[in-house]
C-alpha cells in the first residue's frame, strides 16, 4: 500500500486481501506485473458509496477476469456545482468490503490532486465526446459528460489492457464511454451490465439515500413510467403514445418532477424514427424528487 500523510483515502483496511492504491502510477505497475504473469484483468469504475449495483458489476467481472480492479473516486468535474459534489457519500471502509466480497483484489482510491494535478486549476486538456453526449444528460447537466469521459479515459489509461464493466443504469454514460474507448483506441473491452433494482422497482443508485421517507415512496413511478411506455409500445403505439403513457405515470405522482421521458434509438439515442422490430430501442426518464435528481431506463421489448 501507498500512502501520504494526512490523506483521507489512506486509513488502513481491515481486508488483507485487497490492495489499496492510491497512485495511478501504482495502480499501472500492479496491473501490468498481473497481466507479465498472464492473468486477465478486469476493471470497475466507481465514485464510491458501493451498493448491490456495483457489487454486480464487480462479481461479474470477478467471473470473467482473473483480477479485478476497483477505482473509487468520487469526479469532482463531472459535477455542476459543489452542492450535489458535497453532498455525495463517502463511505471508503464499508466500500472495502463490499469490493472485496465481490471479489477485487485490488482498490485504487486517490487524491484529487493526484487525478486532477494542480486541482482546482483545470487542465488543458478535456475528452470531449460528441454524438452519444449531445442529449438527454448532456443537456441537462451541461458538461457532465466532458467531466465523465476524461475521468475514465485517464483510469482506463492508467489501467492498460483489460475488459471493464459499466452499468446500463446510467446508458447514455454507457454509450459514451464506449464511443470514446472505440474513438481514443484504448486496449479495453467495454462491457455493459443489467440495472440492479429494489423490490419495487427502483433502480438502485447512491442517491437513493438522500431521498426523504416520502420521495422514496414516490421515486419507484420513475419505473412504473418506463414500464407504462414499453406496454404501449407493445400496443402498438407510435413514439408520441408511448412518450405519453410515460409523461402521464410521472404526473401521477406529485412529488416527482419530470425532466424527460424519451423513446430512442438504443444505438444512436436519437429520438427513435424507426419503430420496426429489428431496431434496437431504449426508453429514458429523467426526474427530480424533492432535491434529489434521479435517471432510469429500460430496453421496452425486454420486459420481464
Ligand atoms: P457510479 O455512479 O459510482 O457508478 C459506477 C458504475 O456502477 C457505473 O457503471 C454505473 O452505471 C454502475 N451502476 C450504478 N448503479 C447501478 C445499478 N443499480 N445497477 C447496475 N449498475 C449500476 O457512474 C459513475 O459512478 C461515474 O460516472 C464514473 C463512471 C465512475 C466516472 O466518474
Amino acid at each position: 500500500m501507498t500512502s501520504t500523510t494526512a490523506d483521507r483515502w489512506t486509513e488502513p483496511t481491515e481486508r488483507p486481501d485487497v490492495t489499496v492504491l492510491d497512485t495511478l502510477a501504482a495502480f499501472t505497475a500492479r496491473l501490468d506485473a498481473e497481466r507479465r504473469s498472464g492473468r486477465t484483468v478486469g476493471v470497475v469504475l466507481t465514485m464510491g458509496a458501493l451498493h448491490r449495483g456495483h457489487a454486480a458489476l464487480i462479481t461479474r467481472a470477478s467471473a470473467e477476469c482473473d483480477v479485478v480492479a476497483v477505482t473509487i473516486f468520487v469526479n469532482p468535474t463531472q459535477f455542476a456545482g459543489s452542492t450535489d459534489l458535497a453532498h455525495y457519500p463517502r463511505t471508503l471502509a464499508a466500500d472495502l468490503e463490499v469490493a472485496a466480497s465481490a471479489g477485487a483484489a485490488v482498490v485504487l482510491a486517490p487524491s484529487v490532486d493526484e487525478v486532477y494535478p494542480g486541482w482546482p486549476a483545470p487542465g488543458a486538456t478535456t475528452v470531449s465526446v460528441q454524438g452519444p453526449a449531445g442529449r438527454w444528460e448532456g443537456v441537462s447537466r451541461p458538461g457532465h459528460f466532458d467531466g465523465v469521459a476524461t475521468v475514465v479515459v485517464k483510469l482506463l489509461s492508467a489501467a492498460g489492457r483489460c475488459r471493464t464493466y459499466f452499468g446500463e443504469k446510467d446508458f447514455q454514460q454507457l454509450a459514451v464511454v464506449r464511443r470514446a474507448a472505440a474513438d481514443l483506441s484504448l486496449p479495453v473491452t467495454v462491457v455493459g451490465c443489467a440495472t440492479v433494482r429494489e423490490p419495487d422497482g427502483l433502480a438502485l443508485s447512491s442517491r437513493n439515500t438522500r431521498l426523504d421517507v416520502d420521495g422514496r415512496a414516490a421515486a419507484p413511478v420513475l419505473h412504473r413510467a418506463l414500464l407504462a411506455g414499453a406496454t404501449a409500445l407493445a400496443a402498438g403505439g407510435t413514439r408520441d403514445d408511448v412518450e405519453r403513457a410515460m409523461v402521464e405515470t410521472v404526473a401521477s405522482e406529485p412529488l416527482v418532477a419530470l425532466d424527460y421521458a424519451v423513446l430512442v434509438d438504443a444505438d444512436d439515442l436519437e429520438p427513435a424514427a424507426d419503430l420496426s422490430a429489428e431496431r434496437s430501442l431504449r426508453l429514458l426518464v429523467a426526474a427530480t424528487v424533492g432535491p434529489v435528481r434521479l435517471i432510469d431506463n429500460l430496453d421496452p421489448r425486454r420486459v420481464r
